[in-house]
């Protein structure tokens, strides 16, 4: 094979304009046959506009794209799949309603001797397929719906392989995903890469890119920046390179802020129970502390706050917030209260897609103010603009749709809408998923800044351990929806978390 035979894949000088905004300039990539090659950027580097670009999604402006061997003008999804280019995305790409085994086989149906849909072999093959091809066994005849978002990807990678792609395409396919789950799809990103298959992974979690991938191209504001084997690249060197300047250990250390807070309680809990979601919680959060709860996917650290924030009020117990007892109905009561809640899932979480980014970062205060207290537009832009000044939102101006931001600059948004409010306590749901690692130290030191400059309480929910570590002064470990035990101060590590999650290790206290 010469030297232009290893390659799948070479996009070469490629351009892409949005209005007013250049995604893509000259953006170079190649990717190798059966190599798992990681594209890394910031949010809004460009690096999901490239591989729409592959896939069809988006027509290039300029460039050229060859695929094993051939100049290719991908003209939709359909066709680059078609020719061997499949992706699976975060927000997964199937149809909810319809069942496993059509959702496998849509478009490319079995049929019987009239024509007609061949039920039974279809069903029979998808059933096949995942057991073979992904250990899985499903019952193919159900909705897809039924399945967890997790499970739910691994029937878009079945339908992948299916079609005999040679590219597949993951674009953050592990942000929802737990540790076990993640390791599942890893498994079997190997065995498709020592089927030949290159696989491009899309990720913000560098420890998963050290793991898994062979090769690393890095985009800055839509341009090449360079591509590296993995081992060539430390991992700070990789920062240095997505963010454009040096960057010093120490700078990604951590934040906390040692002193000892006020013994006064923004919010305290007593004997509260919500059925079927919160155990018998006691716990108190104090003013001007960054808290953090930490525990498995699925321990019930979302549960305990969304009572707090007064989705799921309890059945019995009681709440205090600022000393006083309070009986809350919906989250506006704790609107009222200063309580803020940024929940992890932004499709959730309610970006409305058709709204400009000054719109959807004044939408909670507006809320708060009664829809009809208009707030002057003066004021409603230079909320605006301070926020996508303070987090460095990559917007071309602040009226742009939100729908038209980078998936992590969307979850910026949601996070200025909620410090717009100004609350007392500041829940922070997985704040740092899908952002880059450049912002997410800058999130984690704003939580911490916003505690110690100026009093707010931050309840920081984060899978990471690490993030925890730099970020909070009390962690409280949460297993099957109680709270365990509660870390302090320097007993706050990595490994104790992971210990006392385990149940193995109980804090000093
Ligand atoms: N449909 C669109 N219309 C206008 N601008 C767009 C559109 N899609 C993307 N952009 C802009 O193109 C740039 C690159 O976005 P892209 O989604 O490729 O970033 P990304 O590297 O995938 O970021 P993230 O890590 O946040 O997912 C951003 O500035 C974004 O606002
Ligand atoms: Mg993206």
């Amino acid at each position: 094979m010469g030297q232009n035979g290893d390659y799948i894949l070479q996009m070469r000088d490629i351009d892409m304009f949005f209005p007013g905004v250049k995604a893509l300039k000259h953006a170079q990539f190649n990717l190798k046959r059966g190599e798992i090659h990681s594209l890394m950027g910031e949010n809004g580097a460009g690096k999901s506009t490239l591989v729409k670009v592959l896939t069809g999604v988006y027509h290039k402006t300029n460039g050229t794209v060859i695929f094993d061997g051939n100049q290719i003008e991908p003209e939709s999804p359909l066709q680059s799949q078609q020719i061997g280019i499949s992706t699976v995305y975060q927000e997964v790409n199937l149809c909810a309603n319809l069942t496993v085994a059509e959702n496998i086989y849509i478009g490319r149906e079995p049929r019987g001797k009239w024509g007609q849909i061949d039920w039974a072999t279809m069903n029979a093959n998808a059933k096949k397929l995942l057991k073979e091809e992904l250990g899985l066994d499903l019952d193919v005849d159900r909705v897809l719906n039924f399945y967890p978002v997790a499970i739910q990807q691994m029937i878009a990678i079945a339908r992948a392989i299916d079609t005999k792609c040679k590219i597949l395409i993951l674009d953050e396919p592990t942000s929802s995903l737990s540790d076990r789950e993640t390791e599942r799809l890893f498994a079997i990103m190997r065995k498709l890469k020592a089927q030949g298959i290159a696989i491009i992974f899309i990720s913000h979690f560098l420890e998963q890119i050290y793991t898994i991938c062979d090769r690393i191209t890095v985009l800055r504001d839509g341009e090449y920046v360079g591509e590296y084997d993995i081992p060539q690249l430390e991992r700070i060197q990789l920062i240095s390179k997505m963010m454009g300047k040096e960057v010093n250990e120490n700078q990604i250390e951590s934040n906390v802020d040692k002193s000892i807070p006020k013994d006064e309680n923004i919010v305290e809990t007593e004997h509260v129970v919500v059925d079927g979601k919160v155990k018998d919680l006691t716990m108190n959060i104090k003013k001007g502390e960054v808290v953090g709860f930490a525990g498995l996917l699925g321990s019930g650290r979302t549960e305990i706050a969304e009572m707090i924030f007064g989705i799921t009020p309890p059945n019995s117990g009681e709440i205090k917030v600022d000393g006083v007892s309070v009986k809350i109905k919906s989250p506006m009561d704790q609107m009222m209260n200063r309580i803020a809640f940024c929940p992890e899932d932004r499709k959730v979480a309610g970006i409305i897609g058709d709204l400009s980014v000054r719109e959807n970062v004044i939408l909670a205060m507006q809320a708060k103010a009664g829809m009809f207290k208009h707030m002057p537009m003066s004021q409603q832009r230079a909320l605006a603009d301070k926020y996508i000044e303070l987090l460095r939102i990559k917007v071309s101006d602040r009226e742009q749709l939100i729908k038209n931001l980078s998936g992590g600059n969307q979850q910026k948004v949601i996070i200025a809408r909620w410090l717009a409010t100004k609350p007392n306590l500041l829940i922070l749901d997985e704040p740092t998923r899908g952002i880059d690692v450049g912002t997410k130290s800058e999130i984690e030191a704003l939580a911490v800044r916003l505690a110690k400059e100026e009093g707010m309480s931050v309840v920081f929910i984060s899978g990471e351990m690490g993030e925890m570590v730099r970020t909070c002064s009390r962690v409280m470990i949460i297993r099957d929806h109680e709270k365990i035990t509660e870390l302090n101060g320097d007993e706050i590590s990595t490994a104790h978390i992971m210990q006392a999650i385990a149940g193995d290790y109980h804090g000093s206290n």
